[in-house]
């Protein structure tokens, strides 16, 4: 790490940095003489950048960068057109080995705040370019065309995106011909979302718009999803879900079993990161016989454990729990699937329902699943494998699980966001009888 050379103050408000380290949303960190951390986007450490001050409160000053002064060794050349613009993917210009070097930092730093040591940390599982299999994109009719893209960081402008090396090319060669079909729908400044997901039977599009289709439009979409072998295009309006085209009814293939995926249901981002979380969760719940994966979703996780345990799978969305259901059904190489309705914030398993387990996997939403993380610290079950969206609640769980006498064995952190600070953990945690 390059030694900081403190700060000057060149102008009212810029200053000129010397940068030492990436912080947890992947902004370069530098200091002033007095120590006051500088963050400033866009940045890699060893970089001497000037930057324009844009806030200040108590932990330290965000700025803008203005210009690289000397460039850092561990910039490379950005992948993408639209790199600075859009809000995404904003440390695509780290060499490879430094952006997985931080995002293994990340999982750590996160961990200490809680008190666990980074050596815990095992090295990270990245999905490559070209791999993201769901996308939310942002359109706005205007008098030129429809804009379609991702809103710049930290504001709701939008940036027109013609590529996105990030995501699977099924969906970016649909970005053209969604811009002419919304352009020919949509009135004039109106805004839409356009959710876009990979499945097994093809793109599977949800749009949302304030706007309810007349039979022209809903012409026009048809025929746009037969042209473009759309598998499945659904339009929302106001909470009203219109099921425009259904070619092919919406499903995905989990450890080779047909689920169908109801409208918005979760599914991880990448191949590639199933693949990575499901053999974590697979491998530390070997050796148990009765396992419950609580939040569920659409059985990411209990289709492969249920080839090996019995398992008790427990969601809050209905329509998720029944499709698992379905495919559970169908299936004829599986052991005893349970399908469980349960809202576990507000009803959490008990310990003394957890008595019937040896191994529980929880996979809750960003918050975090503190309610049932409560009962399980007061469980006897074996071994507790957490995965987590979020590395700060992840660690927070951890902390209460620790506390309840879990001894932590290992955290795995699988990266399906590449060059964005959003990152899945994998927790594995034992606690002897
Ligand atoms: C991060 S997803 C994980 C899904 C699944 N494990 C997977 O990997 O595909 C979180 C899941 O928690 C469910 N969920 C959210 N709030 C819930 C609640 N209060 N009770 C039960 N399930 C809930 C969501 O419907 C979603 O399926």
């Amino acid at each position: 790490m390059a030694k900081h050379s403190g700060a000057k103050q060149a102008a009212a408000e810029r200053l000129e940095v010397t940068i030492d380290s990436l912080g947890a949303q992947g902004d370069g960190v530098g200091s002033l003489a007095d120590g006051t951390p500088v963050f400033v986007p866009f940045t890699a450490p060893g970089d001497v950048v000037v930057a324009e001050v844009k806030a200040k409160n108590r932990n330290g000053i965000s700025a803008e960068l203005v210009e690289v002064k000397t460039p850092s060794p561990d910039r490379a050349e950005p992948a993408c057109a639209h790199f600075g613009t859009c809000g995404g993917c904003q440390l695509q210009f780290l060499k490879p080995d430094v952006y997985a070097a931080w995002v293994k930092d990340r999982a750590a730093m996160a961990l200490a705040h809680h008190g666990f040591s980074a050596d815990l940390v095992l090295d990270p599982v990245i999905s490559p370019k070209g791999s993201r299999r769901r996308l939310a994109l942002k359109a706005l009719k205007t008098v030129s065309g429809v804009l379609l893209g991702f809103n710049e960081r930290q504001s709701h402008r939008l940036v027109d995106v013609t590529a996105c090396p990030v995501a699977r090319p099924e969906l970016t060669a649909l970005f053209d011909p969604i811009r002419e079909v919304l352009d020919a729908t949509l009135e004039q400044a109106m805004h839409a979302t356009v959710h876009m997901t990979l499945t097994a039977t093809g793109v599977d599009l949800l749009i949302e718009a304030s706007m309810a289709l007349d039979l022209a439009a809903r012409e026009r979409l048809v025929a746009f999803a037969d042209a473009h072998d759309v598998g499945a295009l659904h339009w929302q309006d106001q909470g009203f879900l219109d099921p425009v085209a259904i070619r092919r009814a919406p499903a995905m293939t989990l450890s080779g079993i047909h689920v169908p995926l109801p409208p918005a249901s979760f599914i991880q981002a990448t191949d590639e990161g199933e693949a990575a979380l499901v053999a974590a969760v697979t491998n530390a719940c070997k050796g148990y016989k009765r396992v419950a994966d609580l939040f569920s979703g659409i059985g990411t996780f209990t289709f492969p454990l249920a080839r090996e345990h019995q398992v008790l799978t427990v969601e809050g969305a209905k329509a998720a729990l029944d499709a698992l259901s379905s495919g559970a059904n169908m299936a004829t190489d599986l052991k005893q699937v349970v399908p469980l309705h349960r809202d576990l914030y507000r009803r959490p398993l008990t310990a003394k329902e957890l008595e019937a387990f040896e191994a529980v996997v929880f996979d809750p939403p960003r918050a975090g699943a503190k309610e049932q993380v409560a009962e399980l610290a007061k469980s006897s079950v074996k071994c507790v494998v957490a995965v987590s969206c979020n590395p700060n609640t992840f660690s927070r769980d951890a902390r209460m699980l620790a506390d309840g006498g879990y001894v932590l064995t290992s955290v795995q952190p699988v990266d399906q966001f590449l060059w964005s600070p959003h990152l899945e953990l994998v927790g594995v945690f034992t606690k002897q009888a």
